[in-house]
């Protein structure tokens, strides 16, 4: 393979820029042209692709964000809109494209296989979303940021004797609120894929204050209610004075980890391995212990599985 592109698509993640970074290197050494399409499908049909170096890749590895940017692209959907993409990767004579993104990233990826372009695709959401693997690039750093955040409120919570109420991104899918539920040592976590019971919660949330507990987290996934309202409900039903924080696009934004910025640059290096062996529709996951790759379609057919065991685990330690 001569020339390869990489471009990063949906919403960003922190440790994205680290696997442009292993990709165009390792392409350089390697002996291939390496091109960045920047804003994503966007900028693949507009022709946003610029030859990259050594150069245009030195001093991100510890930025947030995506040098390339990224960009939701609804054109891409059509037809007509991916016909204009690969003319513009024939142009420059692209014959492999890694796509660093989501689940409708790697649908969009899938597609440019079937249109002839080798592509890979490389797990980048905070969400962590993706059944196929047990991990996505910037989950890490998402999950240490919520963490920072509830530290700084559970000072003020304790204060106060408050209840907190933190939003946390997600989407459709629980792990944030889960994972920093667990090792922010909330009190209760209400995740989408699990029906939550607000009198099981207020329950807790008197027992605590019983015991001598001046403060307490409530971890709540995106989507469920509005968190306002959440906040209200509780404060109605316990008269515990309750406040609530919605961490937004904070949990996107930031230097990414060690672990992301390692597994980041690992992915990213597996990903241009499979193209220098003439790969195509393929993901790269990682099992808790090994980086591998699988075929898109089989990757996308399989569903998240909820940390049922944590969610349990965690209400047995709020006791
Ligand atoms: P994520 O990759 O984080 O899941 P999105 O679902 O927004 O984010 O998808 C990112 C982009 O991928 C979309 O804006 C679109 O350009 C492309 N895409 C999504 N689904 C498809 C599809 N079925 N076919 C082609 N492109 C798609
Ligand atoms: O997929 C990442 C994510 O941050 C989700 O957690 C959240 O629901 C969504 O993107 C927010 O999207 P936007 O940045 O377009 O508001």
């Amino acid at each position: 393979m001569r020339a390869i592109a990489v471009l990063t698509s949906g919403g960003d993640a922190p440790g994205m820029n680290a696997a442009v970074r292993a990709i165009v290197r390792k392409a350089i050494y390697h002996g291939m042209k390496i091109y960045g399409i920047e804003d994503g499908y966007q900028g693949l049909i507009e022709d946003h692709i610029k030859e990259m170096d050594l150069a245009s890749v030195g001093d991100i590895i510890h930025r947030g964000g995506t040098v390339l940017r990224s960009a939701r692209c609804l054109e891409f959907k059509t037809v007509e809109g991916r016909e204009k993409g690969i003319k513009n990767l024939e142009k420059y004579g692209i014959e492999g494209v890694i796509v660093i993104g989501g689940d409708g990233s790697f649908a969009g990826a899938q597609k440019l296989a079937e249109m002839g372009i080798n592509a890979i695709g490389i797990p980048g959401t905070i969400d962590n979303d993706l059944g196929y693997t047990k991990y996505t690039i910037g989950f890490d750093t998402a999950l240490n940021t919520v963490l920072d955040a509830v530290s700084r409120v559970r000072d003020t919570s304790s204060s106060h004797n408050r209840v907190n109420v933190i939003e946390v991104m997600g989407r459709n899918c629980g792990d944030i609120a889960l994972f920093t539920g667990i090792a922010g040592g909330a009190e209760s976590i209400v995740i989408p894929e699990i029906n939550f019971d607000i009198d099981g919660i207020c329950e807790r949330l008197l027992h605590g204050v019983e015991r001598g507990k001046r403060h307490s987290i409530i971890m709540l996934a995106e989507g469920i209610m509005e968190a306002q309202k959440f906040g209200e409900s509780l404060e109605a039903r316990t008269g515990l004075e309750t406040r609530v924080t919605i961490l937004g696009h904070t949990q996107r934004g930031g230097s990414p980890t060690a672990f992301d910025r390692v597994m980041a640059t690992r992915m990213g290096a597996a990903a241009v391995d499979l193209l220098m062996a003439d790969q195509s529709n393929r993901v790269i996951g990682y099992d808790g212990a090994e980086i591998y790759d699988m075929d898109i379609h089989e990757a996308l057919a399989i569903e998240h599985q909820t940390h049922e065991d944590l969610y349990e685990l965690a209400k047995i330690l709020a006791i």
